[in-house]
């Protein structure tokens, strides 16, 4: 009688698919921290000036010293931030390469439509978010794009002068959108993946989600808006 043999591919713990989408459950929920602090702070600019570029100043000199040296907390915080987002583009990018790889095969199981509409819609908005964020940083931090403002200008004086420009609002509000529509799936998401959403939290954590993502979209927008109707002088 003749034997059939199997040939499988050896599978290792961290090559599996679990653990790849893990990976990107915990670079996904440092970002949605980095959000939070960040839309946070940007409100400060509801304080005035000196405490909006005192607080920009502090970010890029004094902020815990001396666990890190003058100017070094923000180096370390880029660092972690490239390395969280190569994590979590690499594993986007394999999860999606395997599921695009099943569908070739013969065993194909049939996707929740649901499903499939969601992880689309991350693909999208993640893509989106990565070319405006280049933008942003572009912008914002290099001054390399200059809206308004000059070399000389402070943090401060650079909002102001953006926000001045209602397609600027605009083209925040396209970036700040993308990157909530993003939070508002995968904070669940992110839960579902380390196996900590079950059937009875699942509706709780999608309300959740929902609001995370519409309150870093309020956070981020205040301040654009406010200087655009002039509320922030
Ligand atoms: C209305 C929305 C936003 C405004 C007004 C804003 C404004 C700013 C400003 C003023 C800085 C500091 C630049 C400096 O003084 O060096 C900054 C830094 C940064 N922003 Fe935003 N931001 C917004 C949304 C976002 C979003 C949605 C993301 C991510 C998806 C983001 C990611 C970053 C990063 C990574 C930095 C740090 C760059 C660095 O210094 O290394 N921002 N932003």
């Amino acid at each position: 009688m003749a034997t059939s043999t199997v040939v499988t591919k050896k599978r290792r713990a961290w090559t599996t698919t679990v653990f790849v989408k893990q990976l990107m459950a915990i670079s996904g929920l440092v970002f949605v921290l980095f959000l939070l602090f960040h839309s946070y702070g940007n409100l400060k600019m509801f304080l005035g000036q000196e405490a909006y570029d005192h607080y920009a100043e502090w970010l890029k000199g004094d902020a815990f010293v001396p666990i890190f040296p003058h100017g070094g907390f923000i180096w370390v915080f880029r660092l972690a931030m490239v390395l969280f987002l190569v994590i979590h583009v690499a594993s986007a990018f394999i999860v999606w390469y395997r599921s695009k790889k099943a569908r070739h095969t013969r065993y194909v199981i049939k996707k929740n439509v649901a499903n499939s509409y969601a992880a689309r819609t991350m693909r999208v908005s993640g893509v989106l978010i990565l070319a405006l964020l280049v933008f942003h940083i572009l912008h914002f931090t290099t001054g390399t794009v200059k809206t308004g403002f000059t070399a000389d200008s402070t943090p401060y004086e650079r909002m102001i002068a953006t926000f001045q420009s209602p397609w600027m609002v605009l083209l925040y509000a396209v970036f700040v959108a993308a990157a909530c529509l993003h939070v508002s799936h995968g904070f669940w998401s992110a839960f579902q993946s380390l196996g900590w959403v079950r059937s009875n939290t699942r509706t709780f954590m999608v309300v959740l989600s929902g609001i995370i993502g519409g309150l870093i979209f309020v956070m981020f927008m205040a301040p654009p808006v406010s200087i655009a109707f002039g509320i922030i002088p």
